[in-house]
């Protein structure tokens, strides 16, 4: 089996439309979406026009949620600016993203089996804000048990692509699609970077037993993606999209 695997797209359809398109070209039998589909201040309406299209197995994000959990008014401004460009089909679909999911030994969910927002690989220290990559004893505690025979656990959240063989299991987080950086508060206020400005997946293969990890990023138009980022007045995005790096105000 080839797997093709998604995550963090954040509205992103350019991004989205070249992934894919270097999917079909890799062959993949199945492509599975971990989440934080639409939420951005790009084009929301139209990235939820082609998933709705490809109905992949997809499970849903913590701004998934909030787009549907939380009034308007409640919305920080990405979530708020994905959710003006949204039609009821759209938040139909994310209402029916489930949780986590799991076929043969993959396991997937969003950020951890328990939390859709808790860092899984990565932990941000308090005050400093710097991020390090969890201990082993983090990374088994945020995993909590899984069940049975799972050797293979997919999830994204923090955009940043790793692998990590603990215990018997890979862990992978394929990057983020859409977002190649942003900045956050929770801990403390955090910057998470690729450093480049790619739209970023995995391919999974089972290879006489086992899964191999194979981590891509391609270039699309992202100069395009940021000038829409700059139409709608949201400088820290363009900065992102265009650079891979998170704009640090002085
Ligand atoms: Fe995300």
């Amino acid at each position: 089996m080839r797997l093709g695997v998604i995550a963090d797209i954040h509205g992103n359809a350019s991004a989205l439309r070249a992934v894919l398109a270097k999917l079909k070209d890799l062959g993949c039998d199945r492509i599975v979406d971990l989440g934080d589909c639409l939420s951005g201040p790009l084009d929301a309406d139209e990235t939820a026009d082609i998933l709705l299209e490809h109905n992949f197995l997809t499970v849903r994000g913590n701004h998934d949620r909030q787009l549907i959990d939380q009034h308007p008014e409640a919305m920080g401004p990405s979530d708020l600016a994905a959710r003006s460009l949204l039609h009821d089909k759209h938040l139909d679909w994310l209402h029916t993203l489930p949780f986590h999911a799991q076929f043969d030994d993959v396991y997937l969910c969003h950020a951890t089996p328990r939390k859709d927002s808790q860092y899984l690989l990565e932990t941000v220290i308090p005050i400093s804000g710097e991020v390090r990559l969890a201990s082993q004893g983090e990374m088994r505690a945020r995993l909590g048990p899984l069940p049975d025979g799972v050797t293979l656990v997919l999830h994204g959240h923090t955009h940043i692509p790793r692998l990590v063989s603990i215990d018997g299991r890979l862990l992978v987080n394929p990057g983020s699609v859409g977002l190649p950086a942003y900045d956050a508060t929770s801990t403390a206020t955090h910057f998470m970077e690729t450093a480049s400005p790619h739209a970023r997946f995995a391919v999974l293969d089972r290879v006489q037993g086992q899964w191999r990890a194979e981590f891509h990023a391609i270039e699309y138009d992202w100069d395009k993606a940021a000038a829409l980022a700059t139409s709608r007045k949201r400088d820290d995005w363009a900065h992102a999209l265009a650079t891979g790096f998170a704009l640090r105000h002085a």
